[in-house]
């Protein structure tokens, strides 16, 4: 995924750009760049890397110019070198794009065949060519990018600009998002609200197909056929959050230490402690009127559906299929008309959820989404949003969002178990109280962070991780081996614990540390078998228990992490914590880029 900006403006728009690629670039890094067009001259500057490198071309090689469009990029076709960095350029046209062309190589042929040359690797190139094919017909910019954007299929969001017009920027969207800022006697696109916080909260969403001519006075916006559509113009959120990174050395552990507040924020929404109810929600996603549920997500969403899982069933016993949504989109499950289907994302874009998303909706079943952007594409083609209140995830990992999308998922089961009878008024008063304690619950854990950094540097000498749980604590094994591959790139692996002699304790050695997360509950005594079964081969432990777990495990760790004595239906928000908390201080002592990891991109808006 990529991050886009275009400004008409009034001033310099270089140093402008650079700022608002700023708050894209958790959404990709491997190059960036700018043009603008300055007394007709277009100009370009571009780096391979972070956009600090770009910053010091700029700085070196200034650009002026009251108009112009920028990009950080997460590759996908090309290596990530300058040469493949945005902005591309055909003759008069320069063009920023996020997305995939998917008819690309026929389209680069047929450009080719016409005696265009390419520069670079990217699809990209190849719309700029086209845009410059159809003027070269004769046609003026406007119709040239109409019937250009007609030629391209695939996942788009464009910012497109011409040396002939210094006062027009052409923005284009289908499939990832792009939003118009209103200014005073300027405009701006961006990919979302928060990049344009710094000049605007005035902002308008365009829908997928939508094109939209951008003026200093204004903008018109069309749908593919060419005929003018209205769309609303919104006060965004996106500015109210303060972006940046406080006292902490990176956004990850600023958004660790937040989590207690924003699982506040969060349960307060769904559920009423003061009389101990889950709140009726002011959307159409009714669980009284379902007899399954269809779960679909990616990554460590998904994962947080897998806990929601075992609480829908076991709390409100309705019966869940869950899936990862790149096997979900093409797997065509059979689904009764009496299912819902509950989508979860971070950002609400993410292709392959909303490929499944749009699935369900094509079987007729109610979609309720869980998103943390209220703006987002998934959300906007849900009946009923549940929103995260995490406010915005920098941090390429995610982990605020992760505790707030369980934090949801328990309140929703709770509203289902109640909807569908399953507990009286007694057990739902007992439940939304349990939920109440996450947050001082969560507090107290964060306090674990000195031993857990203790032990974070042991564990950043190994070069391989396995992680176990039983229950809920099983997709948070998985959790675990996520967060710390993707931060640290040590490889690691989350297993369910019962599973380890069906193969995965061949791998166990002195070598191998296994981290254990097992709450002193119905089933620890299960786990401390699978304790013993490891220790017995020489295997390290590190055991993540409460006091109870810890003073009847009878096996020598590593370490054991002590977590306050939690009920279950919170134990996977409290527990998550320590886990992050292990992956985020080993990625620091391995010294990785704990914010923007190599090869990753916050939400990943191409199949
Ligand atoms: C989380 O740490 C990862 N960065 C990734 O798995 C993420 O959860 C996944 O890409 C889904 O993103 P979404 O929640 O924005 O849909």
């Amino acid at each position: 995924m990529c991050g886009i900006v275009g400004i008409v403006g009034r001033a310099p728009v270089a140093p402008l750009i650079v700022d608002a690629l700023k708050r894209l670039e958790y959404r990709g890094y491997d190059s960036a760049g700018v043009a603008t067009i300055d007394h007709g001259r277009l100009g370009r500057r571009r780096a391979e890397g972070k956009l600090v490198n770009l910053e010091k071309r700029l700085g070196e090689e200034p650009l002026d110019g009251t108009i112009g469009i920028g990009h950080t990029r997460w590759a996908t076709h090309g290596v990530p070198n300058e040469t493949n960095a945005h902005p591309h350029f055909s003759n008069d046209v320069a063009i920023v794009h996020n997305g995939i062309i998917e008819n690309f190589a026929e389209l680069r042929s047929s450009l080719i065949a016409d005696g265009y040359e390419f520069a670079s690797q990217t699809d990209t190139e190849v719309v700029a060519h086209l845009v410059s094919r159809e003027l070269a017909k004769g046609l003026g910019p406007v119709e040239a990018a109409h019937n250009a954007l007609k030629q391209l299929e695939g996942a788009f969001a464009l910012a497109i600009m011409f040396r002939g017009d210094e006062d027009m920027i052409i923005g284009a969207r289908n499939g990832p998002p792009l939003a118009v800022g209103h200014g005073e006697g300027e405009m701006y696109l961006g990919s979302d609200a928060i990049a344009l916080a710094p000049f605007t909260n005035a902002i308008t969403y365009l829908e997928d197909g939508d094109w939209a001519v951008v003026r200093r006075g204004g903008m018109e916006i069309f749908d593919i056929e060419g005929k003018p559509v209205d769309r609303k113009r919104q006060q965004s959120i996106g500015s109210s959050y303060l972006v940046d990174k406080g006292n902490y050395r990176h956004f990850m552990e600023k958004e660790i230490y937040e989590q207690p507040e924003v699982v506040s924020h969060t349960l307060a929404h769904y559920l009423d402690f003061a009389n101990g109810v889950a709140k009726d929600f002011e959307t159409p996603f009714d669980f009284g009127k379902i007899d399954r549920l269809a779960i679909s997500a990616c990554g460590t969403a998904y994962l947080a559906g897998l806990v929601g899982k075992y609480w829908f069933e076991r709390h409100a016993r309705l019966p869940v299929d869950i899936d990862i949504a790149s096997e979900f989109r093409y797997r065509e499950m059979p689904l009764s008309k009496q299912s819902g289907a509950l989508f979860i994302s971070q950002s609400g874009e993410t292709a392959d959820t909303l490929a499944s998303l749009r699935y369900c909706r094509q079987e007729g079943l109610p979609i309720g989404a869980i998103v943390n952007v209220r703006e987002s594409t998934i959300a906007r083609e849900s009946d009923g949003i549940f929103p995260t209140l995490a406010g915005p995830e920098i941090g390429v990992a995610s982990t605020k969002a992760f505790t707030c999308q369980l934090s949801v998922l328990a309140s929703l089961a709770v509203k289902a178990a109640a909807a569908r009878g399953e507990v009286d008024a007694e057990g739902e008063k007992l439940l939304v109280r349990q939920l109440s304690e996450a947050p001082k619950l969560a507090n107290q854990t964060l306090k674990l962070a000195g031993q857990i950094e203790k032990l974070a540097r042991d564990l950043s000498h190994y070069k391989h991780v396995l992680y176990l749980g039983r229950d809920t604590n099983y997709p948070l094994a998985m959790e675990g081996a996520l967060k710390l591959k993707e931060i640290s790139y040590i490889h690691a692996e989350g297993y369910a614990a019962g599973e380890l002699k069906h193969g995965p304790i061949a791998l166990i050695d002195e070598q191998m540390p296994v981290i254990v997360i097992a709450p002193h509950d119905r089933i620890f005594e299960k786990t401390v078998s699978n304790m013993q079964e490891v220790a017995a081969r020489g295997g390290k432990i590190i055991l993540i228990t409460d006091a109870k777990g810890a003073k009847h495990s009878t096996i020598d760790t590593l370490d054991t992490i002590i977590v306050p004595d939690v009920p279950e239906i919170i134990s996977p928000i409290v527990y998550s914590l320590p886990i992050q908390m292990l992956a985020y201080y080993t990625a620091v002592f391995m010294g990785t880029d704990v914010d923007q990891p190599r090869n990753l991109a916050k939400s990943v808006t191409v199949e």
